[in-house]
């Protein structure tokens, strides 16, 4: 583990949003008196009713409910675009650059004013009320932000699937909150390669009654099928809306999207985000950890179909007044060099991305980063995944030419934003470490029994005391959300990871301590990869379990029993690989298929998935206690025919 330490740069800690002594009396004020702290940091949004309540949550099963703000009244399209265009009108919002590097477009305040209102006409005119659900299945273009920010003017709720789910997993979230509605593009463009996403949602709706209405973004002018009386072109409607649409004012508690995630159990758990509390802390984090100062051109590589892209390419930085970057390609098309290449068009100061993407540019060498001057960069961030150290110090050193501290921040799907980073001007960074808690953040470690444990230690992560940006329910199953994260340690939020924390109070995240797996930054469930393969006709039984993997984190390790008459072979893995991508998606490709004619288990049946874990680690030497295995001879042949090797 590196000891290294960073401090905080002289002219940062000078000059910057957050300085050590205005974070002391921050973190002072929202630990002696939260009601205050959390009324003034309200302030930053418009409302358009004054709350007079606060916080009203509890973790507690008696009077269980997460409640903040609750008779404020606000409309988040106001807040991130309205309240701005007496001052930045013709400050640009968005700056679109396209997957080819000829094509981009800049979109001023007053012009997404424009485009968001037509939008919110659309899908009005198509019937969409608020409290409707919207699903939206689009690619990193403008139109997905309109389309966002449409939705919370009417106070739609959105439910955004990301466009690389296929069409099954896109039928299954459609069906599970019943939308009427879906927005795509023709196809998507990634890396010079077209993505038929039409036609995804063609045959996804095979399977979804509910769906009344397509609308479709011309992206590439591609020539896809079109059901009269259900789909429609974007263009035209777009070009017969009225441009202005007053903003709904809705209640700081009314939903304001869905998002699909994965968990250990079960199908994917629609994670519900609220008006006022969400896009609070999506502003205020943005601002603090970033130290966003106004004209700044800010990137974020997040895809919109993952939380990120929601709070940190679209709601955090318009909610501020940024200059927000949307990016439609790939790190490495037309080569290694995008990123370096667009921060130096752009005047880029501010950069955020994940892990697996450095660590797989740093593996090309430094020349193509050096390629670009990225003289504009100020901050670096990092998100999705735990850092390790010599990825981080690649980052500092040769992307940020030792000058620009590295904000890594620790959060999920379901906290809205981050809990956990370093404020660039208040805090020294440690490689590897999310290093402190935000304000009125509150995380404890406890051992498997409960028991919090005090001082520098290692253990579960809750977090004892709601904040904001909390999730507020697993849409249609509040029994879920209760059962899921309050009930292995009552009284608190179980994250469903372990941490370190060291003698300074620093945080070093170590991963999922869940049957959740961690693939390039992108969350998946040991438990969807598993049902994927026994839907196979030749598959009896599959345990998947995660591997290292030197570039993504962790890749998909899959144990698969075949049906008592079929014989392995390389062809069938092939196949057997085809299959999981297709019901899922390219993002659950499993990295290795291992047939095992028999899986450990205990006498009760229970599969010991500890076993499997260690024998994918390559760790078949400290397998720990065996004789509890109805058969333990399963387990040298699970070592021998190990696939790591191949
Ligand atoms: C899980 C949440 C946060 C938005 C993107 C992922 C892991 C996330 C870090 C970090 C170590 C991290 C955790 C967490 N994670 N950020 N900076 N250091 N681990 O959101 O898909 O909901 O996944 O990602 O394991 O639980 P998500």
């Amino acid at each position: 583990m590196s000891e290294a330490l960073y401090p905080v740069p002289a002219a940062l800690a000078a000059d910057a949003r957050i300085t050590a002594s205005t974070a002391a009396a921050m973190h002072a004020l929202a630990a002696s008196d939260p009601d205050t702290f959390w009324r003034q940091q309200a302030q930053r949004l418009d409302w358009i009713t004054p709350f007079t309540k606060v916080d009203e949550s509890s973790f507690n099963e008696a009077d269980f409910g997460i409640s903040w703000f609750a008779d404020g009244q606000l409309n988040v399209s106001a807040n991130c675009i309205d309240r701005h265009l007496a001052t930045r009108g013709d400050q640009p919002a968005i700056i679109w650059e396209g997957d080819d590097p000829a094509d981009s477009r800049v979109i001023t305040y007053a012009q997404l004013h424009e485009e968001v209102c037509r939008f919110a006409n659309v899908l009005k005119s198509h019937g969409v009320q608020r409290g409707d659900r919207v699903t939206l299945y689009l690619p990193m273009i403008p139109e997905a932000a309109f389309a966002m920010l449409a939705c919370t003017r009417i106070g739609a709720v959105h439910s955004i699937v990301f466009a690389g789910f296929s069409p099954d997993s896109l039928a299954s979230r459609i069906r599970d909150c019943d939308s009427r509605i879906v927005v795509t593009a023709d196809e998507g463009l990634r890396g010079g390669k077209r993505v038929p996403l039409k036609a995804n949602v063609d045959a996804a709706l095979d399977h979804c009654s509910s769906v009344e209405k397509v609308i479709v973004v011309q992206r590439t002018g591609a020539d896809v099928a079109m059901v009269a009386g259900r789909d429609l072109f974007y263009g035209p409607a777009r070009d017969a809306a009225a441009t202005d649409y007053a903003p709904q004012a809705m209640g700081a508690e009314d939903p304001l999207f869905i998002l699909y995630t994965s968990g250990s159990t079960g199908t994917p758990k629609g994670v519900l985000h609220s008006t006022g509390g969400y896009l609070l802390w999506a502003s205020m984090t943005h601002e603090h950890v970033f130290d966003y100062r106004p004209g700044e051109v800010y990137w974020c590589t997040a895809d919109i179909g993952w939380v990120t892209g929601h709070s940190y390419v679209v709601y955090g930085p318009l909610a501020n007044g940024a200059t927000t970057l949307m990016f439609e390609g790939v790190p490495n098309y037309p080569d290694h060099s995008r990123f370096w290449q667009v921060c130096d068009k752009w005047n880029v100061s501010i950069f955020y991305t994940a892990p697996t993407a450095l660590r797989a540019l740093m593996r090309e060498g430094d020349a193509y980063v050096q390629a670009a001057s990225r003289a504009s960069l100020r901050i670096l961030g990092s998100v999705g995944e735990p850092i390790n150290p010599e990825a981080w110090e690649w980052y500092h050193r040769i992307v940020g030419d030792g000058r620009c501290p590295i904000v890594d921040t620790w959060w999920q799907t379901e906290t809205g934003g981050i809990l956990i980073a370093p404020l660039p001007g208040a805090t020294d960074l440690k490689p590897g470490s999310a290093t402190l808690p935000l304000f009125g953040v509150h995380p404890l470690l406890v051992d498997a029994e409960g028991q919090e444990l005090d001082g520098a230690t290692e253990g579960n992560l809750c977090i004892a005391k709601s904040w904001p940006g909390q999730m507020r329910t697993v849409y249609g199953d509040h029994a879920r959300f209760f059962q899921t994260y309050f009930t292995t340690y009552p009284g608190r939020y179980f994250t469903g990871d372990g941490a370190r924390r060291d003698a300074d109070g620093y945080y070093w995240i170590t991963g999922r301590v869940d049957d959740v797996i961690n693939v390039s930054g992108h969350r998946m469930g040991t438990a969807e990869v598993e049902s994927a393969l026994v839907a196979h006709a030749k598959v009896a039984e599959a345990a998947v379990v995660g591997m290292p993997h030197p570039i993504k984190g962790q890749g998909i390790y899959a144990y698969v029993t075949l049906n008592a008459n079929e014989e392995p072979s390389d062809d069938l893995r092939k196949q057997l690989v085809a299959w999981v991508r297709n019901e899922i998606g390219p993002i659950a490709t499993p990295d290795i298929i291992q047939f095992a004619p028999g899986l450990p288990k205990t006498r009760s049946g229970k599969i010991m998935r500890r076993i499997l874990r260690k024998i994918a680690e390559g760790e078949t030497g400290a397998l720990g206690d065996i004789s509890t295995l109805a058969d333990p001879s399963v387990v040298e042949k699970l070592i021998a025919d190990s696939q790591l090797a191949s």
